[in-house]
């Protein structure tokens, strides 16, 4: 079995690759990744696909906007957003449906933002709540089994490690078993998140 696994050399990628069982083969991509590709540019994307072929599973763990204020974020930004962790998710899916094996699954990535919003999330709230939105409807689109699903990333601890926030957040390990449920399990149209016991 094979996923193609977008981000893979980032810190939610590297955790989703340990975990991943062993009867199944992960395909890195990204800019500089094994296979090259770039959320930004749809031709990227169909090229991707065309160089892996048929796979069971694709995960999307890259794409961001800009953090900021409001009144710090341009029509230039907005635009840059919208078009990586927005649009360059949904081409994944719409690009990719030919590839995607019946009963195979796309997951992207939200992020906890879109549920706790801050002054500064203002981009990447509204992208967020867009990609959960678009995987609710999406889902209902697909035939042959094929599912598309979304993460709601919470705060990663290694990276709250790296920016000097401290030790609060998830381990990326406890992360990249959400991104297992949604390529594992039989669900369509779910946002899956991190629930403390
Ligand atoms: N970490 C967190 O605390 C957190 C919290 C909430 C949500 N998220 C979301 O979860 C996802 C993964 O986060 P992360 O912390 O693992 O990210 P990360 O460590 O910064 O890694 C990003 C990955 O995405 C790839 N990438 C960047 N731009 C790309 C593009 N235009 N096209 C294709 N690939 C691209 C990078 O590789 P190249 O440089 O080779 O392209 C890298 O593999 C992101 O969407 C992030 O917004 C993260």
């Amino acid at each position: 079995m094979k996923v193609i696994v977008i981000g893979a050399s980032g810190t939610v990628g590297t955790a989703i690759q340990k975990a991943l069982p062993s009867d199944w083969e992960m395909i890195k991509a990204s800019r500089s990744g094994d296979v090259s590709v770039d959320l930004n540019s749809p031709s990227s994307i169909a090229a991707m696909y065309s160089e892996t072929g048929p796979v069971d599973g694709v995960i999307c763990v890259a794409g961001g906007a800009k953090f900021g204020p409001l009144n710090s974020i341009s029509e230039d930004d907005w635009e840059a957003g919208f078009r990586n962790k927005l649009m360059g998710q949904i081409n994944l899916i719409r690009l990719g449906q030919g590839y995607i094996k019946p009963g195979g699954s796309v997951t992207l990535t939200s992020g906890m933002l879109s549920t706790h919003p801050n002054p500064k999330s203002v981009a990447l709230t509204t992208f967020n709540i867009a990609v959960e939105g678009f995987v609710s409807a999406a889902a209902l689109n697909l035939e042959n089994g094929q599912r598309i699903n979304a993460v709601r990333t919470p705060m990663v601890r290694e990276t709250a490690q790296k920016m000097g926030w401290g030790d609060g957040g998830v381990p990326a390990s406890e992360v990249a078993q959400l991104y297992l449920l949604s390529l594992l399990e039989n669900k369509n149209g779910h946002v899956f998140e991190f629930q403390r016991d």
